[in-house]
């Protein structure tokens, strides 16, 4: 593998390109408008100018990475790539017309990847020819901090796609486990649903917010509290995780919290607006 395409240039594709590209790979990233091109351009350069201020990577590896990073918004760009990650909005038709337009436009060799978070692995490969070279290789955020990648196959995946993204995600430094299809797969079906309840001893007034998390840290030792997780992973994405979830097993135990939904509404979805559970400058 050579060329890795990341389509979608938000929370999650960029941080890929990221780690895509201080491994060697010549990298393209592709998002619909020129703004939010540049502001992914802006938020990639200043994390690796980060690293290189804390003495994690040299100045000249920044420079030799970001080189290997092409930003647009022409698919036709990504053509001849050897593997195209898909980390657009998790909405099932949005991602399929995609699918469909990158099979008529790649090289039959390349392998399409999604980064999904809980859609269905073999619906969203139901519309193109490829089945076999269509996989699930769900990244965890911040992508280059967290290990996992979950590669997620279908009834149609390869063993051979299955191989070529199990060793890369080795290659890249992770750690791959193999899972399959199925709502949540493993992170999410046991981690979303907890932040949900987080969102619930909220909505219900149990505690504040700072408490709720501070508890969560103290007392059962995670990193950060469920609620600034929320708004780091993006609360319009736990709620199409746990709207997901609840579709799926019509069990009502993953119904989503009014609060979330309101909050989702409102466009208070973390990180990413500035403003969610907390506020971010
Ligand atoms: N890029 C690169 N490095 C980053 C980073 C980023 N975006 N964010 C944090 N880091 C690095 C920091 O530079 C720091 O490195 P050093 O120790 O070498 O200086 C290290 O990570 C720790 O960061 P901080 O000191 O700033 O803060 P922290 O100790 O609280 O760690 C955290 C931050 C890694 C995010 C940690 O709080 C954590 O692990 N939180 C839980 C994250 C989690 O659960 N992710 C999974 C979400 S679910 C998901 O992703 C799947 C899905 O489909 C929704
Ligand atoms: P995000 O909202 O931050 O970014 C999505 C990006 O996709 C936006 O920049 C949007 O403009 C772009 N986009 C939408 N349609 C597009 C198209 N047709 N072509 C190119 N770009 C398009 O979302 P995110 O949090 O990065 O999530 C992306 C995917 O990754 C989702 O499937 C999500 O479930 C999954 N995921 C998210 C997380 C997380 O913590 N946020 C973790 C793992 C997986």
């Amino acid at each position: 593998m050579e060329k890795i395409s990341i389509i979608g240039a938000g929370t999650m594709g960029c941080d890929i390109a990221q780690v895509f590209a201080l491994k060697g790979f010549v990298v393209i990233v592709r998002d619909i408008t020129d703004e939010i091109i540049a502001a992914a351009k802006a938020k990639l350069k200043k994390a690796l100018a980060r690293q290189v201020e804390k003495g994690k990577l040299e100045q000249s590896l920044m420079d030799a990475a970001l080189s290997r990073i092409t930003f647009t918004t022409d698919l036709n760009l990504v053509a001849d790539s050897d593997l195209v990650i898909e980390a657009i909005i998790e909405n099932v038709k949005i991602k399929t017309d995609l699918y469909k337009t990158l099979d008529s436009i790649c090289k039959p060799e390349t392998i399409f990847a999604t980064n999904t978070s809980s859609l269905s692995i073999a619906e969203l490969s139901g519309a193109i020819n490829r089945k076999d070279k269509f996989i699930g290789m769900h990244f965890f955020n911040p992508v280059p901090v967290m290990k996992l990648i979950e590669v997620i196959r279908s009834l149609f995946t390869s063993d051979k796609t299955f191989k070529t993204i199990y060793d890369l995600s080795v290659f890249i430094g992770k750690e791959p486990v193999e899972v399959k299809d199925g709502p949540g797969f493993i992170v999410n079906k046991v981690l979303i649903p907890m932040i949900n309840e987080a969102i619930c001893v909220l909505h219900d007034g149990v505690a504040s917010k700072e408490d709720i998390d501070k508890a969560m840290q103290l007392g059962a030792n995670h990193p950060m509290g469920p609620l600034a997780l929320s708004d780091l992973v993006g609360n319009d994405v736990v709620l199409h995780i746990m709207n997901r979830l609840h579709e799926e097993t019509g069990d009502p135990k993953y119904r989503p919290c009014l609060l979330l939904k309101n909050m989702v509404r409102g466009g208070l979805l973390g990180r990413k607006t500035g403003k969610g559970f907390y506020e971010y400058k």
